[in-house]
């Protein structure tokens, strides 16, 4: 089970320029891997693909023993929507629905908003925006808009969870607090978590290290 990405490329843009190279690297269940590395070097780029977000040029990702070239769209959104957790490095919350609806946005599409509405409060709570809950993200700090999309992210207590500097525009205590999260996540519920982070003390946390230069692994 996990994931696990054999001998893949990236080749991006026009004119074709080349992203990643060769990067053979298993997720298994349960594990909390860091991607590190410096800007540029490919850590979103791996991650996409690792979250099946996007598609390799080469080489093949296997999503729990299958073939993610092979799943059927619909299985694969299903998987998605129901098991993986994602918080990007640019947050993508929607505009026009408040902090609360947009944490229960991933259980609209299958109609758990209403017995996860509780839940949604309940982790607002937990990155510390328990009173704002009905604002607009316009109305929210980067930070404060980045912990929404933290909550959201953990809504369908997913299997596993996808984190793009979770706490790049955070403040130490309220990076702690993120990161606490994440960590309980892992330890308390098995949670796969693959979190990309410039910060090394957070990356130390993880399990694994895995460092990229140039969209290679080091
Ligand atoms: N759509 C694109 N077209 C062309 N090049 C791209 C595109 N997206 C990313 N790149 C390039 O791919 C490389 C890897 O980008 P990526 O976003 O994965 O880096 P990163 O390690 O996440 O960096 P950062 O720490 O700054 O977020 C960079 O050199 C970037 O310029
Ligand atoms: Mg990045």
């Amino acid at each position: 089970m996990g994931i696990i990405a054999k001998n893949i490329g990236k080749i991006i843009g026009e004119p074709p320029t080349r992203i990643l190279t060769d990067i053979n690297l298993e997720i298994k269940s349960g594990e909390f891997v860091a991607l590190t590395g410096r800007s540029g070097s490919g850590k979103s780029s791996l991650l996409y693909l690792l979250s099946s977000i996007d598609v390799p040029s080469e080489g093949t990702i296997e999503l729990e023993g299958h073939n993610i070239k092979k799943i059927k769209k619909k299985v694969l959104y299903r998987f998605r929507n129901e098991k993986m957790g994602f918080i990007f490095q640019f947050h993508y919350l929607i505009a026009e629905l408040t902090a609360l609806e947009n944490v229960l946005l991933p259980t609209r599409k299958f109609g758990y908003e209403k017995q996860k509405k509780s839940y949604a409060a309940d982790l607002l709570k937990q990155v510390g925006l328990e009173n704002k809950e009905y604002r607009l993200p316009r109305q929210l700090s980067g930070g404060e808009q980045q912990r929404v999309a933290v909550a959201r992210s953990l809504i369908m207590e997913p299997q596993y969870i996808f984190a793009d500097e979770p706490t790049g525009s955070l403040d130490s205590i309220n990076g702690d607090m993120v990161m606490n999260i994440i960590r309980d996540a892992n330890e308390k519920l098995g949670t796969t978590v693959v979190l990309v982070t410039h910060d090394p003390d957070f990356a130390q946390e993880a399990k694994r290290q895995v460092h990229l230069a140039d969209g290679k692994i080091v």
